[in-house]
């Protein structure tokens, strides 16, 4: 059977930034002492920089926890000073850092572009500025010329991955002392130093502070505040991108961003026609979440929310927080509908929703709810229907970037069993209660 999407980039960690439900798998990190890390030390002679096998440049710098969950751990930074435009700093274990290494050569122009588009966007000057936006307190990016919807206009390679699990392994000194080690090991530190924003306002700290520890301090706040969630070696990272991590917030962003499979590298696209001048936005947290929610995971990025959207005079502000409730219940509703025999409630609400998607103008959503309607179609018998819906989601997919770039649409011809095997991770109920009631009516 001919897959459309085999060999194409599926990235992985689409989850933080650009999905519903449907394509959240949770991977829960349970804090267990790990044998593995225990036994192998000579797991610092294989990435020691006399191999010359290895991937790194340098010898890793090691701390071990203490903490009771991860007890005895040795966390690492891990630095290929060669890699990408900074080079890359990795924070993490050393049998997750042996499992990432492979994945460093994770480059985003063959990853987001042909090589045409590639050239196109690196020979010319690139269509995009970082400038000052005072009102914003600090900097931020603007179109060079007209940026098409859908074009890939930026990618960016990370500079610093630190695991999630360090966050509870290490006391705060440990912590800012490795993430020192990590950044003045890059290629180009200063990349990532100028993104504090206690570096562009030029504030004075406590004086009673020391050098050292200061600049720990300061590589700590920008992680914090530019730090994206990705998945690395199926690994919870947060992930610094720093050309990336200039582009402002807005609840509606005219662009967005997609991670490659490999999860180091990145690129952003825009989500509709941007002009000239016009600043570039993206939304740091799940697009379609309500003001309250949307409020608290933008507090982790260290600001309050006040951009056009959230900013909405009360009554209105509610009418699209219900809406976007509604838009966030509908699937659970959907499979209700499903499960309790009732395929056509099932289908009208999934119409409801992709409705209601529209008018708030979070078009990425559409492509899990018309996977979804092709899934019921499919399963009640209205193949063609299933068809038309099955092709809308993977045009969107497609458009979206998230098939990769070199996918020849024309020449797809979409097999949509296969296609929703694809991409129905979480239909796996719908699908599982059909095939149960069916079995049980042949009984
Ligand atoms: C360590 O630094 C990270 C940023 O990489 C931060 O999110 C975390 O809260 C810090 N943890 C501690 C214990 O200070
Ligand atoms: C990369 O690291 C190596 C080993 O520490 C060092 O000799 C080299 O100068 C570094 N290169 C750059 C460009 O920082």
């Amino acid at each position: 059977m001919y897959s459309p999407l085999r060999n194409t980039v599926w990235p992985t960690a689409l989850a933080l930034l650009l999905s519903t439900a449907i394509f959240q798998r949770a991977t829960a990190t349970v804090g267990v002492l790990d044998i593995d890390d225990l036994l192998h030390t000579k797991d610092q002679q294989t990435f020691s920089s006399d191999d010359s096998d290895s991937p790194w440049s340098h010898d890793p710098h090691c701390t071990v926890s203490t903490s009771l969950s991860t007890l005895g751990r040795k966390y690492c930074v891990y630095t290929s000073n060669f890699t990408g435009p900074t080079g890359i700093s990795i924070i993490t274990t050393p049998r997750i850092a042996a499992a990432a290494a492979p994945l460093l050569d994770d480059n985003p122009l063959d990853n987001f572009l042909t090589p045409a588009q590639a050239e196109a966007l690196y020979f010319n000057a690139p269509p995009y500025k970082v400038v000052d936006v005072p009102e914003k307190g600090g900097k931020g990016v603007v179109a060079t010329r007209k940026i098409r919807k859908f074009e890939t206009f930026m990618v960016d390679q990370a500079s610093v991955v630190v695991d999630m699990s360090l966050e509870r392994a290490v006391s705060r000194e440990e912590n800012w002392s490795l993430l020192r080690v990590a950044v003045e090991r890059l290629r180009k530190p200063g990349v990532v130093r100028e993104l504090s924003a206690k570096h562009a306002d030029g504030r004075e700290e406590e004086e009673d502070e020391g050098e050292e520890e200061l600049l720990g301090r300061l590589e700590e706040d920008v992680m914090m505040t530019n730090a994206f969630g990705s998945q690395i070696a199926e690994t919870k990272f947060r992930a610094l991108y720093p050309l990336v991590s200039r582009i402002n917030h807005a609840c509606h962003p005219n662009a967005f961003v997609l991670f490659s499979r490999a999860g180091i590298s990145m690129a952003v696209k825009a989500y509709r026609d941007i002009e000239p001048g016009e600043e570039i936005s993206i939304s740091y947290v799940t697009l379609g979440q309500p003001y309250p929610r949307r409020h608290d995971a933008l507090k982790r990025w260290g600001f309050t929310c006040t951009c056009a959207l959230c900013s909405l005079p009360t009554q209105e502000k509610t009418a699209s927080d219900v809406r976007r409730s509604l838009i966030a219940q509908a699937e659970t509703k959907i499979i209700e509908f499903w499960q309790a025999g009732k395929p056509t409630e099932a289908i009208d609400l999934t119409h409801e929703a992709i409705e209601i998607i529209k008018d708030e103008g979070l078009e990425h959503l559409l492509t899990d709810e018309y996977a979804l309607l092709a899934k019921l179609y499919l399963l009640i018998g209205e193949r063609e229907k299933a068809e038309h819906y099955g092709r809308m989601s993977f045009d969107l997919l497609a458009d979206m970037g998230f098939l990769g770039h070199d996918v020849d649409r024309q020449r797809v011809e979409l097999d949509i069993e296969n296609f929703l095997e694809m991409v129905g991770d979480g239909m796996r109920e719908v699908r599982g209660t059909y095939v149960q009631e069916a079995e049980d009516e042949e009984v």
